[in-house]
């Protein structure tokens, strides 16, 4: 009886992980196409402010495809989430999703025109 107990309680730990690794090894999804229109204003107006509206660079650095190559999603994401204190580069991440600023990375590598 306690063996079964034990057991029956090790089997829901274990779905329990199952479920929790499945969602976060989960693809990323898309905003949606109005989301992604937001993100694409706001892109061009807030991170304009500091990289310039095209992005080829201000007060921060360019953020055009060819000024990325070099540097991973990771920091890329890392960056744009916490931003780079004590630089003004500040932190996004009361304003976008991690799916939002995996989206963004994209964006900003195929350059947003
Ligand atoms: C207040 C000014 C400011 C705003 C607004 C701003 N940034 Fe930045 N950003 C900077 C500065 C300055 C740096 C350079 C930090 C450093 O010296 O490492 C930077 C760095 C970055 C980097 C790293 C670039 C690299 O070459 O490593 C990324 C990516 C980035 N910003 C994205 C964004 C995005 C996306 C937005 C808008 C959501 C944004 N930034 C808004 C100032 C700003």
């Amino acid at each position: 009886m306690l063996l079964s107990r034990t057991l029956y309680r090790s089997v829901l730990v274990a779905m329990g992980l199952i479920m929790v690794s499945s969602v976060t090894a989960s693809v990323s999804a898309e905003p949606s196409l109005e989301r992604q229109k937001e993100l694409i204003h706001l892109v061009k107006q807030d991170c304009g402010a500091c990289h310039g509206m095209t992005l080829k660079g201000g007060l921060g650095p360019s953020l055009l495809p060819e000024s990325l190559r070099n540097k991973s999603n990771e920091v890329l994401k890392q960056t744009i989430l916490n931003g780079r204190p004590p630089t003004p580069m500040p932190p996004w991440r009361k304003f976008f999703s991690e799916d939002e600023v995996d989206w963004l990375v994209k964006l900003l590598r195929r350059g947003i025109g």
